[in-house]
């Protein structure tokens, strides 16, 4: 039985997790965390742990592996914390700056085994390389990324509009990025990218690539967060008894 905690176990992410991790067999949940509803019951006789005590209640529950989605800042520390332990991690929340992912980088080296990405969807990891192969094949095309999330997320653009940007360029090489646009300025050689927040768009993400005469889009519809609670719970079986480093969703899923 693998035994994991939850950080921001009372969240939209975390909830989920949770939810969907009960219907696997070889997981156990021994603890979550989050910085509001402490005493909340979350899962088969657990509940919400303070935040404030993370390292305290991860040395008596002992988890093989923490599952983090809060918010950025909030994270690295898990991420310290957990490392420091011994404690496997898989990373879902987005919005790190480049000094965040290297202090995690930096705790995870050599320790833990850790999956870090900004989106577990089967779906999405497929739409990532379909995008490179797109870029590569339409080099001289014009390319704009347009994301939409729901009105309550804190990060713009989505992590995994960043991430498909590197995906273009490990076909192209280094180019301009350019976030909305205002004002006068012709269009460059760069990626336009674009976020919409409205509603409750669980996530879409479109590529575009225009040329003389056509274009062609690349689209991903999230329906459900189901779609990344379920990768989670399969990163999460995963990653234990994995050799220490950091790995993404391509080699949870065995495409790479
Ligand atoms: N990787 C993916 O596939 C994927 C999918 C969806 C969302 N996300 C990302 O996951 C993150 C969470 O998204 P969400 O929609 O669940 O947000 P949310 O706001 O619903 O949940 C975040 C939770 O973290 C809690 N929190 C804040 N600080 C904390 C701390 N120090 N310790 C413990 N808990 C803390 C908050 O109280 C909140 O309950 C975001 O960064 C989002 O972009 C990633």
């Amino acid at each position: 039985m693998i035994k994991y905690a939850v950080t921001g176990a009372a969240g939209r992410m975390g909830t989920l997790v949770i939810q969907e991790a009960s219907k696997a067999k070889d997981l156990q949940l021994v603890a979550g965390f989050d910085a509001v509803g402490e005493g909340k019951v979350i899962g088969d006789g657990i509940l919400v742990s303070n935040a404030a005590k993370l390292r305290e209640t991860l040395a008596a529950t002992k988890p093989d592996v923490l599952i983090d989605f809060t918010i950025a800042s909030a994270a690295v520390e898990n991420v310290c914390t957990a490392a420091d332990m011994g404690i496997n991690l898989v990373v879902g929340t987005t919005g790190f700056s480049p000094d965040q992912l290297a202090r995690m980088r930096n705790a995870i080296n050599g320790k833990v085994a850790a999956v870090i990405t900004p989106n577990f969807s089967a779906g999405v990891n497929v739409f990532w390389k379909l995008v490179a192969e797109a870029a590569a094949a339409l080099k001289d095309y014009d390319i704009e990324v347009i994301e939409a999330h729901h009105n309550q997320k804190k990060d713009a653009p989505s992590g995994t509009a960043l991430a498909t940007v590197d995906a273009i360029k490990s076909a192209l090489g280094e180019i301009d990025v350019v976030h909305g646009r205002e004002g006068i300025r012709l269009r460059g050689k760069e990626i336009g990218v674009h976020a919409v927040r409205a509603g409750d768009i669980v996530g879409d993400h479109t590529v575009l690539f225009a040329g003389p005469g056509e274009r062609l889009e690349i689209k991903h519809q999230a329906h459900s967060r189901t779609a990344f609670a379920g990768g989670a719970v399969r990163a999460a079986s995963w990653i234990v008894g994995r050799e220490p480093g950091i790995y993404n969703m391509a080699d949870v899923l065995g495409s790479r």
